[in-house]
């Protein structure tokens, strides 16, 4: 009786164990237009899925004036702002959300890979380090918080488009 009661209260934490590994979470990120133009796409997903964190939707398009203003919506007014627009427009960005599971949030672990806004100040080895030009072309976007991941994916991609 005793046995049998110790094997099922073990037996409901390994499986409480497996949910909570299993879980899932997301984030949005986005490959900015000259990094696609200078033709990192491939390189930069591949680091991404390296990393072991998957891409759960992909889209290339471009931004016109109003949605980068809206997107970027939180800098607006500040000094850098219209060259940030400017640069964001002048050609196709991809698009994609990125999952992860784990206990560490794939919002983190993103920004992580991607390194420091400016790329001269991005930790060796991130995308912003290999693939960035400077702090405005600086090879990709991510989002920050999971507030933010979620309203930027939601931007882009129709619930039935995310994987
Ligand atoms: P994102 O992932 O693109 O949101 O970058 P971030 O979260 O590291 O930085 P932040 O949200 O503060 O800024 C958004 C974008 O504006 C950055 O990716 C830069 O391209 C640009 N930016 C931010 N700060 C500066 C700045 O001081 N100077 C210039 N020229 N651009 C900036
Ligand atoms: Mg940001």
């Amino acid at each position: 009786m005793i046995r049998s009661s110790i094997f099922t209260f073990f037996m409901a934490i390994s499986a409480t164990t497996t949910v909570l590994s299993a879980e899932t979470s997301s984030t949005f990120s986005m490959i900015k237009p000259r990094a696609v133009q200078e033709q990192h796409i491939g390189e930069i997903l591949a680091r991404i899925e390296s990393s072991g964190l998957k891409v759960a939707a992909l889209k290339m398009t471009r931004l016109s004036q109003e949605q980068a203003k809206t997107f970027y919506k939180e800098h607006e007014g500040k000094p850098f702002f219209n060259a940030l627009i400017e640069k964001m427009t002048s050609g196709p960005v991809v698009a994609m959300v990125i999952a992860g599971s784990g206990e560490e949030a794939t919002v983190m672990r993103l920004r992580a890979i991607i390194g420091a806004t400016n790329p001269e100040k991005a930790e060796p080895n991130t995308i912003r380090a290999l693939f960035g030009k400077n702090v405005t072309e600086n090879a990709i976007h991510a989002s920050d918080s999971e507030e933010s991941a979620k309203r930027e994916m939601q931007f882009f991609f129709k619930p039935d488009e995310i994987f």
